[in-house]
């Protein structure tokens, strides 16, 4: 094989042809190989991930979470419908006090009935409307509470979306949305850190969304509220780390509220309430950042290696 004056290579027998061939089916061989074991060694590695989250705990099932995090009382807001109504009802199973926090009054009222006769615990409510909070009467209104019970667990569940075109809606929804899927996060947190830090001990948990890595239009807010509470999360561990508080980022996938409901799809990939927070409390010292539920794991690995979004 030898360069032409005019720069191309000229393949000087057949024999040349087949060694050229040979070399770069060889090189994409190479390159095949690295490939495949690469996604063998993420597979793997996402096996064991579901294993060490979601199956072990499952076998090393406590059914008191009460003296865990150092204090008697769980905190769950928008604990009136949905996953906050389930992770309260599931911490009371596991004998824990709950504090629940959101708007409705007589909902809230019903469900901490239903709690302490379902599980023979006790209940606190705060009913208020999370918006507005200008910070001295949300302190002084929730910080009294706080302040009379011991929190061991803080859930901020509650969170709201709004579906529009960020530039044409109003400024009050705009506002009204970071009061409460940001604000009200963050007041909280920062009224029962101080009795978990002297105590040595205390888990906050806070809830964003399994999609909130994904470019979904029309809820711009509500994503970008969403991946605010897992950075505030995660800096938040770092801080805390030293006082063993424990914080955990949880990203829900569908629930069964949602009219997927019939579709063949979302039969295999929504999951109850009551299902999620069975499994997301399971988690509950594994990691600091899951899906709580396997299934929404596998979602985001298949649509990591098909590279859906
Ligand atoms: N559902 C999903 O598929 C999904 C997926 C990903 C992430 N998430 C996240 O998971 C969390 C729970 O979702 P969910 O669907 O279970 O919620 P949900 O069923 O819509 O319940 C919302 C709760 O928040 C309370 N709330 C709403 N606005 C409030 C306000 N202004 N002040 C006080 N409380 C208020 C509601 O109380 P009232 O009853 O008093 O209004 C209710 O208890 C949210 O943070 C959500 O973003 C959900």
């Amino acid at each position: 094989m030898s360069l032409g004056l005019d720069g191309y290579l000229i393949v000087r027998s057949f024999d040349e042809f087949i060694c050229i061939f040979d070399n770069i089916r060889n090189g994409l061989a190479i390159v095949g190989a690295i490939y495949t074991t690469s996604a063998v060694i993420k597979l793997l590695k996402r096996i064991i991930y579901i294993t060490r989250v979601y199956a072990i705990p499952k076998l090393l099932y406590s059914s008191d979470l009460s003296l865990k995090y150092g204090g008697k009382w769980a905190v769950v807001t928008g604990a009136s419908e949905g996953i906050g109504r389930s992770y309260a009802r599931k911490l009371a199973q596991r004998k824990l006090n709950v504090l629940l926090i959101c708007k409705n009054t007589d909902k809230l009222l019903l469900v901490a009935e239903e709690i302490s006769l379902d599980y023979n615990v006790q209940t606190k409510c705060i009913s208020m409307e999370l918006v507005n909070l200008s910070e001295d009467s949300f302190y002084s209104f929730v910080e009294n509470t706080l302040n009379e019970i011991d929190v061991g667990i803080l859930v901020n569940n509650v969170g709201t979306n709004d579906i529009n075109l960020f530039a044409c809606h109003g400024r009050k929804p705009h506002q009204q949305l970071i009061d409460i899927n940001i604000k009200s996060i963050v007041l909280l947190t920062h009224m029962v850190l101080p009795q978990m830090i002297k105590r040595k001990a205390g888990a906050i948990v806070n809830i964003f969304s399994l999609m909130s890595n994904l470019p979904f239009p029309y809820l711009t807010l509500y994503f970008a509220s969403k991946a605010f509470i897992d950075s505030f999360s995660k800096l938040l561990q770092i801080e805390n780390a030293c006082h063993n508080i424990y914080i955990q980022s949880l990203q829900p996938g569908f629930k069964c509220s949602l009219p997927l409901q019939n579709s063949r799809l979302s039969r295999f990939f929504v999951v109850d309430p009551d299902t999620y927070c069975e499994s997301a409390i399971n988690t509950l010292g594994t990691t600091h950042s899951t899906h709580g539920y396997w299934k929404y794991g596998a979602m985001e690995y298949l649509n990591e290696f098909f590279d859906v979004f």
